[in-house]
């Protein structure tokens, strides 16, 4: 088990999103390099999850009320092929993403200040949260299963905008949020 998330810069190739798309030579994004794009990273045991004590505590500071699990496999997935190409798809929501990798592993592309693709690579154990208005996408990867624990605050939102979004106020704040960090 690693203790950290790794992320890095993509390449520009549309070849299966599945695969790692790494720059050559590779280009990692560090935590601090996330954080001030507001994208914030917890390590928990998830082998836990049902009783875990920093788990409660997380979703008691952040108000996290709700939560329900997702498994994002070929045989339990409805709509499944459907399901991951409108995941793939560049978004945002008016509400902060959070989720947390129960067992497999998964891939969030996040963009940065400069427009570019950041590449999150997330496993079992891994918590992250992406701030309302970051443009963001979602994809498994090879390995082709993942199961996630998503959280929320209050009633859940699940709703999507495709980019172009920019016209939503949260994401002039997000932008704006960016400015001089
Ligand atoms: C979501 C992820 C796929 O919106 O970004 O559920
Ligand atoms: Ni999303």
């Amino acid at each position: 088990m690693t203790s950290c998330i790794e992320a890095w810069y993509m390449d520009s190739y549309d070849e299966d999103q599945r695969k790692p798309h790494r720059l050559n030579p590779n280009q990692n994004v560090s935590l601090e390099q996330l954080r001030a794009l507001g994208v914030f990273y917890w390590k928990l045991n998830a082998d836990i999850y049902e009783t875990d004590p920093e788990l409660e505590q997380i979703r008691k500071d952040q108000g996290y009320s709700y939560m329900d699990i997702i498994t994002i496999d070929k045989d339990l997935l409805p709509n499944y092929e459907d399901k991951l190409n409108m995941f793939f798809e560049e978004h945002l929501h008016v509400d902060n993403e959070i989720r947390y990798i129960l067992d497999g592993k998964a891939y969030f592309d996040v963009r940065d200040k400069e427009d570019r693709w950041i590449r999150i690579a997330m496993s079992k154990g891994d918590l992250i949260t992406l701030p309302a208005g970051i443009y963001h996408r979602f994809t498994l990867d090879e390995s082709n299963y993942t199961k996630a624990m998503r959280l929320f605050v209050g009633e859940p939102v699940w709703k999507a905008y495709n980019r172009p979004a920019d016209h939503f106020e949260i994401r002039q704040k997000y932008v704006a949020s960016l400015q001089g960090s």
